[in-house]
This record gives structure tokens, sequence and C-alpha cells, in this order.
């Protein structure tokens, strides 16, 4: 991987699951490994780029010349990811964020109370970060470059699609299924305005630098204004 196709650009990049907590020791989170986001991060890097990672709670060790930030919940994540959008040129988002956290998370433990009524969790949506800076104002002016993760069980093609345009990025990236959730290989679906491409199964270290060749390419042909 001999060319430093991002040399000069400023990478962020969500990854892993996020928690949301229902009380101090229970939450409610979901299998995603970061092991793509990860793997995007460390060929980013090695394509010269500066990365900066936010990452959910993973078990993954930080690729080497990155720097992470951790987080927890959604709204960490987004917190985090506003703090670094303003100095990032290129932004991915391949976290598993939950959509929705409980209304309340309770400050103690929530107990049985011999009932046998199980509590009821009251749900809020949690905010969507990669359509919160697809929408900025540098998102709009060409200078941060959004790219999207879709996890599909059906119709792969039809929904990234339909996902690329609702959350404004122009390139959303498909996995292929089945369920790659903590997986090591992996296939992406490439959707952007000028149609699709597959990048048939590979590992996921390989994948990252596919996808990392193919964001580089689009960054040259559309050089922002
Ligand atoms: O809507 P859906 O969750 O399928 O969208 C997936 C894409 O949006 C991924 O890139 C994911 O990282 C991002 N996302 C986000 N914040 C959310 C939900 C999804 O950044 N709250």
């Amino acid at each position: 991987f001999a060319p430093k196709l991002l040399a000069g650009q400023r990478v962020l990049i969500t990854a892993g699951p996020t928690f949301e907590a229902i009380d101090p020791v229970r939450g409610i989170t979901n299998l995603s490994s970061g092991k793509m986001g990860f793997a995007v991060a460390r060929a980013a890097r090695q394509a010269g780029a500066e990365v900066t990672l936010v990452a959910g709670p993973v078990h993954l060790p930080t690729p080497r010349g990155v720097r992470r930030i951790d987080v927890r919940s959604a709204r960490n994540m987004l917190q985090a990811v506003e703090g670094q959008a303003q100095n990032a040129s290129i932004f991915i988002a391949t976290a598993a964020v939950a959509d929705w956290r409980p209304a309340n998370a309770a400050e103690q433990k929530i107990k049985k109370d011999g009932s046998g009524e199980m509590p009821a969790l009251a749900f809020v949506e949690n905010p969507d970060i990669l359509a919160t800076v697809a929408q900025s104002e540098r998102a709009r002016a060409g200078q941060l470059y959004c790219v999207g993760f879709a996890a599909e069980s059906e119709n792969l093609l039809d929904h990234a699609s339909a996902k690329r345009v609702r959350k404004g990025v122009p390139l959303l990236v498909g996995n292929i299924g089945p369920a790659t959730f903590g997986q090591d290989d992996n296939a992406l679906l490439l959707v952007d305005a000028q149609g699709h491409r597959e990048l048939a199964r590979a590992s996921k270290a390989e994948l990252g630098r596919q996808l990392v060749a193919e964001i580089a390419r689009r960054l040259r042909e559309a050089p922002a204004p």
C-alpha cells in the first residue's frame, strides 16, 4: 500500500456500538465489534492521513499512529464528533449507534419489587450523528466529505440508495450480508450519485484499504470548491 493517497487529509471516524444506560449497572448495546471502523482508521493512517477515531465500547487495540477518543453513549459520541469535525476533511461513520436510549436512566440500580411485574422502560430517539455532521456548514460547503454505512437485512441497494439521500452524504457503504458483526471479513456495496459498485468479500483490513482508495479517488475527481 505504497501511495500516500490521503496525505494532507484529516479523517474522523466513528466505530463500534454505543451503550445506553438503563441504570448504573445495566444498559442497551448491540453486537458491533468495531472491526470495520478500526480497519478503515488503520488504512487511512497508512495512506498518510491524520486520523481521529471516536470509539464506542470495543475490545480492540488502537491502530498505530491513530488518535483515539473513547465514548459510551450516542450523545457522548455526538459531542466528541462535533468537537473534532471542525478540523476534519473526511468523516466516516461506521459506528452502530443505538437508535433509541432509555428516556430516564435510573440513578440507582433498579430492584425487583417482589410484584413479579417488569419495570416499563420508555425510550427516546438518539441524535443522528452522521446526518447532523452531513448537514453542517462545512459539509455543505464541500470542505468535509461524509461517508455513511448501512447494515440492512434485505434490498441492500434500494435501502442504501435511499439512506444516502436521506442522510445527505455523497457516499454510502452497505455491508453485504450475512451479518458481519464480529467477523474478520466482509463485502461492501458502494453507492454514490453515479451508481454503485461492489467490493468483493475480503478481510476487513483489505476492504479498509480499498475503501480508502475509493474515497481518495472521489476526492480527486470532485475537489472541494
Ligand atoms: O439509519 P441507520 O442507523 O441505518 O444509518 C447508518 C449510518 O448512520 C451509519 O453510518 C451510522 O454510523 C450512522 N448513524 C449515526 N448516528 C445515529 C444512527 C446512525 O451516525 N444515531
